[in-house]
């Protein structure tokens, strides 16, 4: 006796999702496309968004044409959208960065048709690569063990809420203790790492954080937030900046939040 809805769930849930070795071997494609300055070794499909600092840049003259040194890179897989985030600190490359990369797979062919990068460097917000080196690497974002796993929408909803604050200052934000913040090589954690230093002071006018592009893994506990962030203040000049932000969540309390902020080339409000 076959039983029809789950055969067809079954065959639902293959078509959409993707595996997590699927998944980490187009990370490691994008690693080492990026590490030889080889974008042709990556298996894109026959139209990929290749995206700079939310400018659609042809991928073999972006940054990928040239080889960079890369000293660490953490990697969320996001099995349901088939999209992995990574964040890359090149500290002892000639050129400096810090990257957060998203990266969509289309599930059927292997095939990446997205790569959405906010690449900070010096004059980016609080940008020191040495010192994000020195604190990402600190940090412990293990694999959360299966039964205390957070379910997507609460990893999800706990990210929404840091953003969310920025426009409602009276909103709360499920921060947990400890808790830290990098933003650029700024590190909220190290004075007091046992603290909950994340926590927020109200911005001049309210912020709505826009265009946000997620990267979810309930197994890291992280969720990456490619966004825009707005700049209202009326002395400066209103306009909007690439930003992303990586947030690791454990028992839907937010444990680390790390900053990418781009002020080079558009406006980062200073
Ligand atoms: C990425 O990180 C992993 C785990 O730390 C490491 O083994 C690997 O060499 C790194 N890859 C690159 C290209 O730096
Ligand atoms: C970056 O941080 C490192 C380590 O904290 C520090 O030694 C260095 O002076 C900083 N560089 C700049 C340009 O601020
Ligand atoms: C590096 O990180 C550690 C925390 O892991 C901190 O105690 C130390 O001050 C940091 N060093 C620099 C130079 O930022
Ligand atoms: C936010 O909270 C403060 C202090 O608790 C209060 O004075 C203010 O009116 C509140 N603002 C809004 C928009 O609710
Ligand atoms: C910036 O936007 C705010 C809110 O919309 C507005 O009040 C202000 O006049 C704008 N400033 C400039 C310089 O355009």
């Amino acid at each position: 006796m076959v039983n029809l809805p789950i055969l067809l769930g079954l065959a639902a849930h293959a078509s959409a999702v993707c595996t997590r070795p699927q998944l980490q071997a187009a990370a490691d494609a994008y690693l080492t496309a990026l590490t030889s300055g080889t974008p042709s070794t990556l298996p894109l499909a026959t139209t990929v968004n290749y995206i700079e600092n939310e400018v659609l840049v042809d991928i073999h003259t972006g940054i990928l044409s040239t080889p960079m040194k890369l000293s660490f890179n953490r990697t969320l897989l996001d099995t349901t959208d088939c999209a992995a985030f990574l964040e890359l600190n090149a500290a002892s490359n000639p050129h400096p960065y810090v990257l957060h990369t998203r990266l969509a797979l289309t599930p059927t062919t292997n095939q990446i048709n997205t790569l959405d990068a906010v690449i900070s460097d010096a004059g980016d917000w609080i940008f020191n690569a040495t010192s994000h080196l020195n604190y990402t690497r600190s940090e412990s974002w293990d694999p959360i063990p299966e039964s205390q796993r957070d379910s997507r929408a609460v990893i999800k909803a706990a990210a929404d809420a840091y953003l969310d604050q920025w426009g409602s200052p009276n909103m709360s934000v499920p921060l947990g203790t400890p808790c830290a913040r990098l933003e650029g090589g700024m590190y909220t954690g190290a004075s007091n790492p046992s603290a909950n230093t994340c926590a927020m002071g109200a911005f001049p006018q309210p912020l709505h954080v826009a265009k946000r592009r997620y990267v979810i893994d309930e197994v890291l506990g992280g969720v990456g937030v490619l966004n825009n962030f707005p700049w209202l203040e009326a002395s400066i000049v209103n306009g909007s900046t690439p930003s992303s932000n990586l947030v690791r969540v454990q028992g839907g309390l937010i444990r680390y939040i790390h900053e990418v902020t781009i002020c080079v080339t558009r406006m980062c409000g200073r």
